[in-house]
């Protein structure tokens, strides 16, 4: 299994915190954010590690994270010349991942569960996790039958679709490449991940698990708040 870490984009909801860094790298309690999905890839076993980032900000991933030796991993980076979508990370890291199968997590994303076995245990089709959001409009949203199997996925669905919110941890067979230059972009000119997983949900081999513990995706003042308060919690085993 492969891991990529999509560390790209603009951050433009945290301006002016972005405007001279990149958001992974803002701290979170007492880490670069990035630290956090970085830390899930190798507590699954994961130690091949693509980074993408944006070109602003390369130099200060590599001061940071290095060759990936201290950990124990061997990180690769790329970069991404314009934020056109999640998806692009499969066209971006096609040679990376070779024949293998993938694990990716949204540079952004912090959760509190701990999804090694569940990586570990992963062979084939795509593993993706949901959980219910006050605002599912804000993401990729999934909708259940009464079974809890996924019927229905849309991005950003503009009437109500369900309250879970696809997160930003995906597993996918090494077809996830091919699905991905299917991808067509999407009126916001994006390769969406959403139509992967339409991709594998077609061919019934997509499952969706439910996110029991907290996330976070950092990418609002509120939510990166709420970041620093759960690493805190975390660091002191305190409840907050
Ligand atoms: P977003 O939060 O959707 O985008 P952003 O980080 O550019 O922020 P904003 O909307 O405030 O401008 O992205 C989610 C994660 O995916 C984040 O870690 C950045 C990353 N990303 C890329 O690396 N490349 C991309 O093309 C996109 C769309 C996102």
């Amino acid at each position: 299994m492969k891991g990529i870490i999509l560390s790209g984009g603009t951050g433009s909801r945290l301006m002016p915190l972005t405007r001279v860094t990149s958001k992974q790298l803002l701290p979170v309690y007492n880490r670069p954010m990035i630290m956090y999905p970085l830390e899930m890839l190798l507590a699954a076993g994961i130690k091949d590690i693509l980074i993408i980032v944006a070109p602003d900000h390369a130099g200060d991933y590599l001061k940071l994270l290095g060759s990936g030796k201290e950990f124990g991993a061997r990180f690769t980076y790329e970069i991404q010349d314009k934020p056109e979508g999640l998806a692009a990370a499969f066209i971006i890291g096609e040679q990376f991942i070779g024949s293998d199968n993938v694990c990716m997590i949204l540079g952004d994303n912090i959760f509190e569960d701990d999804f090694s076995k569940t990586i570990k245990k992963f062979k084939k089709g795509a593993h993706i996790f949901a959980k219910q959001v006050p605002d599912p409009e804000r993401f990729g949203v999934v909708k259940f039958d009464s079974k809890m199997q996924a019927v229905q996925i849309e991005e950003k669905p503009k009437t109500f679709l369900s309250k879970y919110a696809i997160t930003g941890l995906y597993v996918y067979d090494n077809r996830v490449i091919q699905a991905a230059k299917l991808a067509k972009p999407s009126e916001r000119g994006e390769l969406e991940i959403t139509e992967l997983h339409n991709w594998y949900l077609a061919k019934h081999e997509l499952k969706v698990d439910i996110v029991e513990g907290e996330w976070i995706d950092a990418g609002t003042f509120d939510t990166l708040y709420r970041a620093n308060q759960i690493a805190y919690r975390k660091a002191h085993k305190k409840q907050i």
